[in-house]
């Protein structure tokens, strides 16, 4: 801290001698003092899929599709090739193998790991990303199997959901997957997915965690995309209280001691002190993830001629990554990747 001495001279002199503006003089000076910077490098990309031969245009995130098998190994190779090292796959399960044990979730020879062994066979070095949980197989569109208590009400069953969510972690391992990333919220699902996917011998597939996922609003446009809105109730007792902030330090602890290879907070432009919370807690890498909601909010203001699109999504991960996300999951991967290349 300047004395108060010195303060006074700054502002009661005619001589102003520190100028902050100085450093942001020129292009080349702002560069040279540029903090954070983006790359393709840093992004992972969502990808939704469906059975169908066609792909369909999702009406609730203009601008993203879901693609069939062919069209999304093709797409994912672009990605790629644009320098995106991984991809996240979300299905859309048809309603006839929507089940209350959501079995369809580990099926060896289910979409997702269809997917995974054709993303793999063609496009080797791109990393495949796997969401692990239960709602888009389950009829009840929750991310756990759905119980009842004592008075009739609706409760998610915590430690049979995490068996459930083990077997869809070791199909995916089985069908190539590199990373599995639990979404679920389940309590100890991490180490209960490490200690399966070991037990197998898979111990060089990696947990991202989603460490700190909140029962968010900012979610509606993915569920509309999966049909996967939840039937009765909602998500606030798995999903964390989006005023809660120690809580996510708690399961910041928790998923390191269990095992995770990397955090992920959600979402993330909202949240941006959680990431630098999560960031300063941990030493593992964090990934944070901007959901459809915050996709749904920049293409919309971008659409009514009210934002410069490409501006205003290079800021919004940019910010991403200043608060402490070394990756991050977003619809704009690909559009921000070949803007940067032509920058
Ligand atoms: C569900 C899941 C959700 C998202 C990713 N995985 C929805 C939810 O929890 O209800 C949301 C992603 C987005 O909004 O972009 N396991």
């Amino acid at each position: 801290m300047p004395s108060p001495s010195l303060i006074d001279s700054i502002y009661s002199n005619k001589i102003l001698m520190i100028r902050p503006r100085r450093n942001r003089r020129s292009s080349a000076i702002r560069a040279m003092v540029s903090e954070t910077s983006l790359s393709a490098s840093d992004f992972i990309l969502p990808m939704f899929l469906h059975e169908d031969q066609e792909d369909t245009p999702i009406p609730s995130m203009p601008g993203v599709t879901r693609w069939s098998l062919a069209s999304l190994v093709r797409e994912a190779g672009e990605a790629h090739a644009l320098g995106i090292p991984a991809v996240v796959l979300f299905p859309k399960i048809d309603e006839s193998l929507k089940s209350a044990l959501a079995g369809e979730s580990h099926n060896d020879e289910g979409l997702v790991p269809r997917a995974i062994r054709a993303i793999k066979a063609a496009h080797p070095t791109l990393c495949v990303i796997t969401d692990v949980a239960l709602d888009p197989y389950n009829s009840d569109g929750h991310d756990g199997i759905v119980g009842r208590d004592d008075c009739g009400d609706l409760t998610i069953l915590n430690d049979e959901t995490v068996e459930i969510l083990c077997q869809q972690a070791l199909s995916h391992a089985r069908a190539g997957a590199d990373i599995v990333a639990p979404s679920d919220m389940m309590d100890g699902r991490v180490a209960a997915i490490r200690e399966a996917l070991d037990s197998e011998d898979f111990t060089d597939v990696l947990i991202l965690s989603y460490t700190a996922k909140y029962a968010s609003a900012f979610y509606g446009p993915f569920r509309g995309a999966l049909d996967s809105t939840p039937k009765e109730g909602d998500k606030k007792t798995y999903q964390m209280d989006p005023g809660n902030l120690r809580e996510a330090i708690r399961e910041t602890l928790l998923d390191e001691a269990e095992g995770a290879d990397m955090l992920m907070v959600k979402p993330a432009g909202i949240y941006l002190d959680v990431i630098a919370k999560v960031r300063e807690t941990t030493t593992l890498p964090v990934a944070a993830y901007q959901v459809s909601g915050e996709y749904l909010m920049l293409k919309s203001a971008a659409a009514g001629g009210w934002l410069d699109e490409r501006a205003a999504v290079l800021e919004s991960l940019l910010a991403i990554k200043r608060a402490g996300a070394s990756m991050i999951l977003t619809y704009f991967a690909k559009q921000a990747a070949e803007w940067l290349a032509a920058t």
